[in-house]
């Protein structure tokens, strides 16, 4: 594995190897790597030549209170994940090397933000975005890989990728999860013990509202009061949403047809722990709001 942390270093070496014409699958990744990424590199190493990952933890897309000074980081546990996994290169910049002045062109997602976790995190995406367009011209990757546990950030990510013509396909991954449900996160690691005895009941409530969905129930406020009581009856932590969209325009709907989301967030004490269910559905004759 070869490990760069310049951005000349790395036009260098994806300047050689699109030379051969092999294809680049990237993972972008912040760290602290979990099973999660590592079925992201698992699937890029399946259908492509060479392996790109980036571990860079983006300081634009962190609000001034998030937790972007103790957003957990374990480099050397990293790199020998990486290793082991097969990435062939592995990029960590510095943020100095990745922003070196004020940007002169600034990036601003519009659609699929004022929703779910976009709608506290402002800004949020445009840095996602930003930090996106960068990695993408780098790496120049034919596919790229994002988990759908952040399916918001697919959904901002398809719509970057479709508006201005990116040369890269985005691949879903689904969501790796703990034997008892939990959904895989770096961000798991600041639960209490207890919390994280109570965190599975979240991917309970989703599967139990997908039954109910699959077997006929149309009406979403019902569904999301479900949803609701059921955590707030399990769980220590306080609801911050529970939404259903379609996908991934993440709009309102009238019609139970193609694919629809179901997401949740849900504050524990440290952990901001999210959640959600994709569901495919065929057109359904009912009308709902
Ligand atoms: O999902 C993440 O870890 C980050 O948002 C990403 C895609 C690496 C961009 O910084």
């Amino acid at each position: 594995m070869k490990i760069i942390t310049k951005v000349n270093t790395l036009r260098e070496e994806i300047h050689h190897h699109k030379q051969s014409g092999g294809t680049i699958g990237f993972v972008p990744t912040m760290g602290y790597l979990h099973d999660g990424h590592l079925s992201l590199i698992k699937e890029a190493r399946n259908n492509n030549d060479i392996v790109v990952m980036s571990i860079f933890v983006n300081p634009l897309q962190f609000g001034p209170n998030e937790d972007f000074d103790r957003y957990p980081r374990n480099i050397e546990r990293d790199l020998k994940l990486a290793e082991n996994a097969d990435v062939d290169i592995l990029f960590m910049p510095d943020s100095e090397e990745m922003y070196p002045g004020t940007l002169s062109v600034a990036m601003n997602v519009k659609e699929r933000v004022h929703v779910l976790c976009g709608k506290k995190r402002e800004g949020h995406f445009d840095g996602v975005v930003t930090v996106l367009t960068k990695l993408f011209h780098l790496v120049q990757p034919r596919r790229a890989y994002f988990g759908l546990k952040d399916a918001q950030q697919v959904a901002v990510v398809e719509g970057l990728v479709d508006d201005y013509f990116f040369p890269v396909e985005i691949v879903r991954v689904r969501t790796v999860r703990e034997e008892d449900g939990l959904a895989k996160s770096s961000r798991n690691v600041y639960l209490s013990e207890e919390e994280r005895n109570e965190a599975p009941a979240i991917y309970e409530s989703l599967r139990g509202a997908k039954k109910k969905i699959e077997s006929g129930e149309v009406n979403t406020s019902a569904i999301i009061s479900d949803v609701k009581e059921f955590i707030h009856n399990m769980t220590s932590g306080q609801v911050e949403y529970v939404e259903i969209f379609t996908f991934p325009e993440l709009t309102p709907f009238h019609e139970w047809n193609g694919e629809i989301i179901l997401a949740i967030a849900v504050q524990f004490q440290k952990a901001r722990l999210i959640d959600n269910i994709i569901i495919s559905l065929d057109k359904k004759e009912n009308q709902h709001v």
